[in-house]
């Protein structure tokens, strides 16, 4: 669909990059419609490496982050209220974890008389406890910048149910045969009260609890494969509601890019945001199949196409820049700390530590809001090599490195390895059960790690 670009900004782009980076680009009052779906935990190769089981480590996670979480979240949310126009809706999507934190906020930003309203989205799906109540629900808050927000109630209308509970009342039958239930209101100036028909078949504006749409599943056809995606329905839903055609949405959390297709096919203009490159790789797929969009700046220029901005280095990009700015990239792409120094490394070029590591021996020092690593005993070395094939003398030489710094395990990050350099993991680990874990550039650009240790 062509579609005539916004003055104010540039649309049907995507943004490869942290939002509190790339929401400055975008002037103040340009946006619509926002809806966002943060992750509650913002590194994924985290979640990746630690080889507890998901479910554990997101738990203790949770409950030892919710302030950093509101902490990370607040000044983007401070960026997006600046970018959203004054007629404009915001919706965040969140669950239990943090929802009471997040409302907090963001009555402080958009004020207690920016709420609008909390959704409830009810699913069935998924995992379950005997020890409590399923918990089936995630939470959209939605608020507004003023009281001129759009909302097109009409729009998303859902059929009633027959029947006299869950319409509400009796029924009665028209002339015509339609079914219809009376609503008396106020009296008049003559005294007469005023009534109102419904009729059945004209369905109603959804109540701020939703049933009717489904958390998708496995077997769905709109189904990516990417973890947190949630359904078209939910974001056809909220964009006819709370848009009109032509107008811009923003996703600056926008995973697999489920906002974007849904605005595209009802005809508005978009902009996402997403920190992962495999995430914009992934939506520029989707767009590209589903939405018959084609991908460039000369098809973006003709209104015919999109283009995905900033993206971050390639392969090839990599293998020139300077070793230490190499090591520093591949340390902070797979989730670790680079060492402040490069001279006396023993041949660790970063640390991986858990996020909810505590100092092993009781009695030394505490780790508190401000995190000084050197007291974290619980780590994991990361070793950084810039060439074609790390070879043989390079495994040995953190192998050495490991055994002095008694480490279980460690990572290898390298371009390729050779097969010696293969075969020496591989005995390391029957030697002493210490593992080592071969990285590539291309698996860490890719995110193939997270597929294969996930
Ligand atoms: C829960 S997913 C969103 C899923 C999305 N609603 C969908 O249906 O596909 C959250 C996304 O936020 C991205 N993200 C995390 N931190 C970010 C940041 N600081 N800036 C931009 N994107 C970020 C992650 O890469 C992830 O793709």
């Amino acid at each position: 669909m062509t579609k005539r670009q916004s003055a104010l900004v540039d649309t049907r782009v995507i943004y490869c990059g942290d939002n509190l980076d790339q929401l400055p680009k975008l002037p103040d009052g340009c946006i619509d419609l926002i809806y966002i779906d943060p992750p509650f935990n913002s590194n994924r190769n985290y979640e990746v490496f630690w080889g507890e089981t998901k479910e554990k480590r997101s738990f203790e996670d949770r409950h030892a982050s919710t302030a950093a979480y509101i902490d990370f979240m607040r000044p983007r949310c401070v960026e997006l209220a600046r970018v959203l126009k004054e007629t404009g809706s915001f919706y965040y999507h969140c669950d239990w974890h943090a929802s009471h934190y997040v409302k907090v906020m963001l009555d402080q930003i958009f004020g207690e008389n920016g709420f609008v309203n909390e959704i409830v989205w009810c699913y069935s799906h998924g995992g379950k406890s005997g020890r409590r109540f399923g918990r089936k629900h995630d939470i959209i808050f939605f608020y507004a910048k003023s009281d001129r927000y759009t909302f097109n109630g009409d729009s998303v209308r859902i059929p009633m149910k027959s029947g006299d509970t869950s319409f509400g009342g009796r029924l009665e039958t028209d002339e015509t045969g339609r079914k219809y239930r009376l609503v008396y209101g106020t009296k008049d100036k003559q005294g007469k009260t005023k009534y109102y028909k419904y009729y059945l078949d004209e369905g109603k504006i959804p109540e701020d609890w939703w049933t009717d749409i489904n958390s998708l599943q496995a077997s769905d056809q709109e189904r990516l494969g990417y973890p947190t995606q949630k359904p078209l329905a939910l974001l056809d839903r909220i964009i006819k509601a709370s848009s009109n055609p032509n107008d811009i949405i923003l996703d600056a959390f926008c995973g697999c890019g489920t906002a974007l297709e849904a605005a595209e096919h009802l005809g508005r203009q978009w902009i996402g945001i997403d920190i992962s490159p495999t995430a914009c790789h992934v939506m520029a797929i989707r767009l590209k199949k589903f939405c018959r969009l084609r991908e460039g700046e000369e098809h973006w220029r003709t209104g015919k196409g999109f283009i995905v901005r900033d993206l971050p280095w390639t392969e090839a990009q990599l293998r020139k820049i300077p070793p230490f700015e190499f090591e520093n990239w591949a340390v902070i792409a797979i989730g670790g700390i680079p060492n402040k120094t490069k001279v006396g490394d023993m041949g660790i070029d970063g640390r991986i530590f858990p996020v909810h590591t505590l100092p092993e021996k009781p009695g030394k020092k505490k780790v508190h809001d401000h995190l000084d690593f050197e007291f974290l005993d619980d780590w994991y070395p990361i070793q950084v090599k810039q060439k074609d094939k790390a070879g043989r003398p390079d495994i040995d030489s953190f192998e050495a490195a490991m055994m002095r710094a008694d480490r279980a395990k460690g990572f290898f990050v390298s371009f390729d390895f050779s097969r010696d350099a293969m075969r020496e993991i591989g005995q390391f680990f029957k030697r002493s059960g210490k593992i080592i874990i071969p990285l590539t550039v291309r698996e860490i650009l890719d995110e193939q790690i997270a597929a294969k240790l996930a």
